[in-house]
């Protein structure tokens, strides 16, 4: 996940240093969706010309923080702070790395070539990148980052470079662009060839344009114009339909008059400066030019709205960064549908049921005759490891240890040349895992990074490994990427099986079980109002016991975690089979226990359990599947789950449990995303 923000003044003079200033209180506001650099595009000093084409765009990139950016600008002498730009258009952009460690060559915005001629920021991940990137380098264009996003700007070039005829405008560009992109983003493109004309567009990833103005707007919708596009030469040529071309329609917002536009991934970044906003649909192109705002597409698809509308928020700026949530961790449990996405995007092809983890291919050979694989990390991280183990048992055919990491490093555990290690982190920066990572391969082990942070420690450090992709985790209870990683090792697991006949059914059923992971995703949060009944009942215990086994032991380890550590209550995670050795004991009337009892191969064994707890007068409220009155018959309550693959059903148990705790800590009065004595990453032993 990335931050976009584009600021256009319109015959409203803005000193250079005031666009600056525009430009850097946007990115703060979006600097939650990503942090680990940024970049502005500007116009150069423009006092000396008027000719177009000493139009110059000055990139300043740098890593880490928006704060260090904003020092950067200030050091820029060849920029003249004071000069009065009656009409621009300035880029900015926080980025949050997905390919290619963080760092300002990285960073954005991208561009064409060294003269600037286009540069354009990008939220989102471009999937079919490697191809476009191919084929643009036997056109003799030079990459200089090792990101997906930079294919775009020299995409444009390209396209521009071969145009059939100099009166091209710059949204046949984009649009053109687009119909070779595959994957996801929001784009806002500058270029020196269209000075003071902004283009903007997306798919998949979020994209609106506030509009501030002296005078009334005239309309409160924009029709959108659908227009022709071809593209000749080389590149596959798509939706080449022939429609009539409406670009001579007046159906704009602006007109001429003096107006700003914001263009922002979040409202965020946008309410402090007006509340009149328009939101972009898939494949929408907004143009503005000479400071009038249209909208344009290339074919209409059948029930589509014809008219985008103004709409007016109604939010205050805390909210809005939140969107409807109270809190950065609710907000991440409702993001998963697409963090679970976005860890598939561009690796899973559900076609050919193929699976391709990029930074694994290449060591795969050497994963497959290794001894054994050991599964390392901490807290949720290392239930993500304990969730997934019997499954890569089953499907890669090794033996699968699972460690915690300071316990590893304890034991001095013995570690072989032909041991593969995975080191499983959210942050990439936890100190434990990082030390059992260079514990590891001085022992000669391959190692591979699991994590949602590229860039990070244990991203560098390791062989190899896979970006989990699921964007920033604010909350410091890890939610999102506790799914992200549950998937991430899931595909690892598919990726080992691929030639293996005897497990082929076993493969296919996981593939569609991903596939249909998003949809039961969103079901289970609907279940988010009974949750919250639940929670009612239980904020004023002391303990919660959740209590599973099998596939679902994990969910019952990483769903304590989580009570324990955002509500203060005692939680503990149980596994059935050990009830009868001692937990046993702790069941009576007043003991709430949280059951978890799935259709899968230890459903008799849960049941049984179940007999002991109700038997001890226990009152055991069930996670269970749709549709199960043997188990519900014996419930107190019961949270009924969409049922999916055996091995995927701890992505949707535990998130009833993040809801719960979620409650149980607000009904509790605690601060959900700051949790006392905790913290986002653990960079000390
Ligand atoms: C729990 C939680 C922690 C982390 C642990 C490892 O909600 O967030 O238990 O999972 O500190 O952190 P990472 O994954 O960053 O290595």
């Amino acid at each position: 996940m990335c931050g976009i923000f584009a600021y256009l003044n319109y015959r409203v003079p803005r000193t250079r240093k005031e666009i600056f200033e525009t430009l850097v209180k946007g990115l703060q506001r979006l600097e939650y969706r990503g942090y680990d650099s940024a970049g502005i595009a500007v116009d150069g000093n423009s006092k000396t010309t008027t000719d177009i084409n000493s139009n110059t765009i000055c990139l300043i990139k740098k890593k880490g923080k928006v704060k260090a950016l904003d020092e950067e600008l200030y050091k820029k002498d060849s920029l003249d702070l004071d000069e009065e730009l009656c009409t621009h258009f300035g880029l900015a952009h926080t980025r949050w790395a997905t390919h290619g460690e963080p760092s300002a060559v990285n960073s954005h915005p991208h561009r064409s070539d060294k003269d600037n001629e286009f540069v354009v920021i990008h939220n989102g991940i471009i999937t079919n990148y490697k191809e476009l990137k191919e084929y643009l380098i036997t056109k003799g264009y030079e990459f200089e980052s090792e990101t997906d996003t930079e294919v775009i700007p020299k995409l444009i070039k390209y396209v521009y470079d071969n145009r059939e005829n100099d009166s091209i405008t710059f949204s046949t560009l984009v649009e053109r662009v687009i119909q070779q992109l595959e994957g996801a983003f929001a784009l806002v493109f500058k270029s020196r060839h269209f000075p003071g004309e902004a283009v903007s567009t997306r798919r998949g990833s979020p994209l609106l344009i506030g509009v501030r103005s002296e005078h009334e707007l005239s309309t409160e919708h924009i029709p959108v114009q659908y227009n022709t596009a071809r593209f000749k030469d080389g590149l596959q040529e798509k939706n080449n339909h022939n429609r009539p071309d409406c670009s001579n329609t007046i159906n704009s917002v602006g007109e001429g008059r003096a107006v700003e536009f914001y263009f922002a991934s979040d409202a965020s970044a946008i309410i402090e400066h007006t509340n009149k906003v328009l939101y972009l649909e898939d494949d929408d192109i907004a143009v503005v030019l000479k400071g009038e705002l249209s909208i344009h597409r290339i074919n209409r698809q059948a029930g589509e709205d014809p008219v985008r509308a103004i709409q007016t928020l109604q939010m205050e700026l805390q909210q809005i960064m939140k969107g409807n949530f109270d809190a950065f961790m609710q907000k991440e449990i409702f993001e998963q549908p697409d963090s679970v996405v976005n860890t598939m995007r561009g690796r899973i092809c559900f076609e050919t049921n193929t699976v391709i983890l990029g930074g694994l291919k290449d060591h795969l050979k050497e994963i497959k005759r290794c001894r054994r694989l050991i599964m390392i990390g901490c807290g949720t991280s290392f239930h993500a490891a304990v969730a997934t183990r019997q499954i890569l048992e089953e499907l890669t055919e090794l033996p699968v240890m699972v460690e915690l990491a300071s316990d590893f490093l304890d034991r001095n555990t013995p570690v072989f040349r032909d041991d593969v290690c995975f080191f499983i982190s959210q942050s990439g920066e936890t100190a434990d895992t990082l030390m059992a990572l260079r514990y590891c391969k001085a022992r000669g082990a391959l190692t591979v990074g699991i994590t949602n942070t590229v860039g990070s420690s244990i991203c560098r450090e390791t062989d190899c490994g896979v970006h989990i992709n699921a964007g920033p985790e604010i909350g410091v209870a890890s939610t999102k990427a506790y799914t992200s990683q549950f998937v991430a090792l899931i595909m690892f697991g598919l990726m080992m099986s691929e030639d293996r006949l005897s497990l082929q059914k076993r493969r296919l059923e996981i593939i569609s079980g991903l596939k249909a992971l998003p949809e039961l995703t969103k079901k289970v949060l609907s279940l988010d109002g009974k949750i919250k009944e639940i929670a009612n009942e239980l904020y004023q215990q002391k303990s919660l016991l959740v209590m599973g086994r099998g596939f679902n032991y994990a969910t019952c380890l990483e769903g304590a975690l989580k009570i324990k550590e955002i509500t203060y209550m005692h939680s503990e995670g149980i596994l059935a089979g050990e009830l009868k050795h001692g937990p046993l004991a702790l069941i009576d009337k007043h003991m709430p226990v949280i059951m978890i009892i799935m259709k899968d191969a230890c459903y008799t064994k849960c049941q049984n359990a179940l007999q002991q707890v109700t038997a001890r007068a226990g009152r055991p409220i069930i996670l269970c599947c749709q549709d199960d009155p043997e188990v519900t018959k014996n419930a107190y309550q019961t949270i009924e789950l969409p049922q999916t693959v055996d091995c995927l059903q701890g992505i949707l148990s535990v998130i009833p449990l993040q809801l719960l705790s979620f409650h149980l800590a607000v009904l509790r009065g605690y601060d959900v995303d700051c949790p006392r004595n905790l913290a986002k990453s653990v960079t000390v032993e």
